[in-house]
């Protein structure tokens, strides 16, 4: 029997789109759900205790109202802080974003590698466990920026993005006094793909860059394997928490992304 239950994937913004992509290349009629939480970004400049509090509490909700199979937190700065905690709260397959630096460290030649996230992410435990784990040979530069996550943003909403922006976005990242000899780059932020040519033009060698979005993609895969999918795709469903009409700049990239229909889901904003 066909079974319509849909992903939901979940981000503060637009960011969790270079998630979805992949994954939608590899199961093409799962139905989709993408939650904006829009009355909530952005998530990183604000405080671990907020995030902690936020993310379970509206997951849950949502997890009642969509009734998804499975929800990928497609945000680096949600999961980091958060993962365990929805994964108790929440009795459904959980599947979180965390900086791909294993990857990074597995092809970097020059044993330089930079991580690009939030300012909450790079600060977190959980990164210096995974340098530690997968990239103790490696000098590891982390830079957390703020303006990068407004402007892919804006790239989403159609708006210009000057050269000259993302330059200053990632100054302090190519004053590093190892930063001639990065040659990859971790983008631990699920909105920086969205930005990757930006980003490739404003460093002046090139890097390889390496995010989580494939190896989501192949996780989702593998943890549906033996279920059933509607028989034809339907058009997903983008909800925003706070102000649906963030949505009306958005809708072109939204379509692009398989996601034909809006929803305002009202979540009280941080
Ligand atoms: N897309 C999110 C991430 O991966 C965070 C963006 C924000 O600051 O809200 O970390």
């Amino acid at each position: 029997m066909a079974d319509d239950r849909p992903i939901l994937f979940f981000d503060s913004g637009v960011g969790g789109l270079s998630v979805l992509a992949p994954t939608r290349a590899l199961l093409p009629r799962a139905p989709i759900v993408y939650v904006a939480d829009d009355a909530g970004f952005p998530y990183g400049t604000r405080g671990e205790a907020e995030i902690a509090a936020r993310v379970p509490a509206l997951l849950g909700r949502l997890a009642e109202r969509y009734r998804p199979r499975l929800i990928v937190i497609a945000c680096n700065t949600a999961s980091t802080i958060a993962l365990a905690a929805v994964r108790a709260a929440l009795d459904l397959p959980i599947v979180g974003t965390v900086p791909a630096i294993k990857p990074a460290a597995e092809r970097s030649i020059s044993r330089v590698i930079g991580v690009l996230g939030t300012d909450a992410t790079v600060r977190q435990p959980y990164v210096d466990r995974l340098s530690a784990e997968f990239a103790g040979d490696c000098t590891v530069l982390r830079h957390g920026s703020a303006r990068l996550v407004e402007l892919a943003e804006a790239k989403l909403r159609g708006q210009p993005i000057e050269p000259r922006e993302v330059e200053l976005a990632i100054a302090p990242l190519l004053a590093h006094p190892s930063a001639r000899e990065m040659d990859a780059v971790v983008l631990a932020c699920t909105h920086f793909p969205l930005l990757a040519d930006e980003l490739q033009a404003a460093i002046p060698q090139q890097v390889l860059f390496t995010d989580g979005g494939p190896g989501i993609a192949r996780r989702v895969a593998f943890l549906t394997r033996d279920q059933e999918w509607p028989a034809k795709p339907s058009p997903g469903v983008a909800v925003f928490t706070g102000d649906a009409n963030v949505a009306t700049e958005l809708r072109e990239s939204l379509a692009r992304f398989g996601l034909a229909r809006v929803e305002a889901l009202h979540h009280r904003s941080l």
